[in-house]
């Protein structure tokens, strides 16, 4: 399946083809409903993936924006990777006993950390991580609220679902106690209706007089994703995250960075936390740690980690978190991207693609925000720049199907449009993804009414 050459989109069949339709449809019948929105949308089937690209089951081959939310850091079928889980898979998948794979993957993940974060504990989904987080934070602070931000996500389990910063939660409850939202630094919809750097950063005061008023003095953690992933990939100004740090050390909690998207050279960096130059007390990690490997964990430094009962035999542990598997997985992501200079490449295509898109914000009067940093970019479609409200969804779909029509897998359904391809993502690719966003909001301004609801 590998070409010399990285492929570039390329469709030739109507978008979902027959083949696809066909493995939908027996899908459909048995699937439950809540599958994710993308998946219903683009109604196709992916037979294989090669680098930034994704061919279907009609051979349609189309440029990646969304690489699994930010999960295929390596693009698909790496060779390196997918060998060397191939070779594990005949030797050993079951078991926390220590192993040489995972002895390599905790020793490349401390010499990626930043400061003090060398200790890791792994587990296999995000929301896990961010639990175990949490018992660490009561763990060490002996307190139990938690303080997060409006527009945050941090998984969808019962101790984390309360702290989701958006109207998803709702129905679940009750949630659990003690825990308060503040809002993000998420300046072009700045609730205050104020300017950066004018502002003063008041939203960190506001945070401040929140929690004084509205919490029981025990704050264990402030848990903050350093750039806002589901909230439509949100760069907070460089100045923000070391305030928000300031914060937690004055209510004597742990600052949790929540590096589930923006780490392992997602945002041109290796953490999104040092793009602001904090260390945070805690990270947790996954989505693009394995390259598509179920697989997460939470960062700790050697004197909190002997927090108890956290650190307790068999406290932190779980039952598939840091197999052999999931070993090799992580071993094999970190070595890539230092082989392959990912870090680097993050940063340079994603100059270039966030240069493409400040262009399409010139010609097209709905394009109202672009921001990024490296492959880690956000793009607010509006139907009013001066109020920043939203297009509809229903316009945002049909810019979702023009574009797999013509190639090109983005998360673009959703007025807030996050952009998150592979890491190994080409200049070409990108440029042919761009110039299919670009063919998209030209049919757009001339056939569909956008400014109508
Ligand atoms: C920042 C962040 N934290 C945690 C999670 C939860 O991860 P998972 O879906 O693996 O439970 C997500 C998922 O999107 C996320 O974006």
């Amino acid at each position: 399946m590998t070409t010399s050459e990285p492929r570039l989109p390329n469709v030739r069949t109507p978008v979902p083809g027959p083949k696809s339709r066909e493995i939908f449809e027996q899908e459909q019948r048995l699937i439950a409903p809540g599958r994710q929105r993308i998946s219903s949308l683009a109604g196709v089937a992916f037979d294989h993936g090669e680098g930034a690209t994704l061919t279907d089951a009609d051979g349609n081959t189309y440029v990646d924006f969304f690489a699994g939310v930010a999960v295929a850091s390596l693009g698909h079928a790496h060779p390196q990777f997918t060998s060397a889980l191939e070779r594990q898979a005949r030797r050993l998948i079951v078991g926390t006993f220590a192993s040489a794979g995972r002895a390599e993957a905790l020793r490349l993940l401390a010499e990626a950390a930043p400061g003090r974060l060398k200790r890791a504990h792994l587990y296999s989904g995000g929301a896990e991580a961010v639990e175990a987080a949490l018992r660490l934070a009561r763990s060490v602070t002996k307190k139990h609220e938690v303080v997060s931000f409006w527009g945050g996500f941090h998984g969808k389990t019962g101790g984390v679902l309360g702290l989701i910063g958006d109207e998803s939660k709702q129905g679940y409850g009750p949630l659990s106690a003690g825990r308060y939202q503040v809002p993000y630094a998420d300046c072009y919809r700045c609730p205050f209706k104020m300017k950066y750097p004018q502002c003063g950063l008041f939203c960190v005061d506001f945070a401040r007089a929140q929690i004084k008023n509205s919490s029981a003095g025990a704050i264990a953690a402030i848990l903050v994703e350093p750039m806002q992933g589901t909230a439509g990939n949100v760069v907070p100004p460089d100045d923000w995250l070391p305030a928000v740090k300031s914060l937690a050390k004055e209510l004597d909690a742990l600052l949790i960075a929540d590096e589930m998207i923006t780490g392992f050279a997602r945002t041109g960096k290796w953490w999104g936390v040092e793009h602001s130059g904090v260390e945070p007390d805690v990270m947790t990690v996954g989505k693009g740690m394995g390259s598509g490997f179920p697989v997460s964990g939470v960062m700790l430094s050697d004197e909190l980690g002997k927090a108890e009962p956290f650190g307790k035999p068999s406290a932190s542990s779980s039952s598939y978190g840091g197999n052999p598997l999931a070993a090799v997985a992580v071993a094999e992501t970190i070595k890539a991207i230092n082989a392959e200079k990912l870090v680097e490449n993050s940063r340079k295509v994603g100059a270039l693609l966030l240069g493409r898109l400040l262009d399409l914000k010139e010609k097209y009067e709905f394009v109202g925000d672009v921001r990024g940093r490296g492959l880690f970019i956000g793009m607010d479609l509006v139907r009013d720049e001066k109020t920043g409200e939203l297009l509809s969804r229903k316009v945002t779909e049909v810019i979702f199907k023009e574009a797999l029509k013509r190639g090109l897998l983005a998360m673009s359904y959703f007025p807030r449009v996050r952009i998150n391809p592979p890491l190994v993502i080409t200049a070409a690719q990108a440029e042919a993804g761009a110039a299919i966003l670009d063919e998209v909001f030209a049919w757009v301004r001339d056939n569909v009414d956008w400014r109508a609801a």
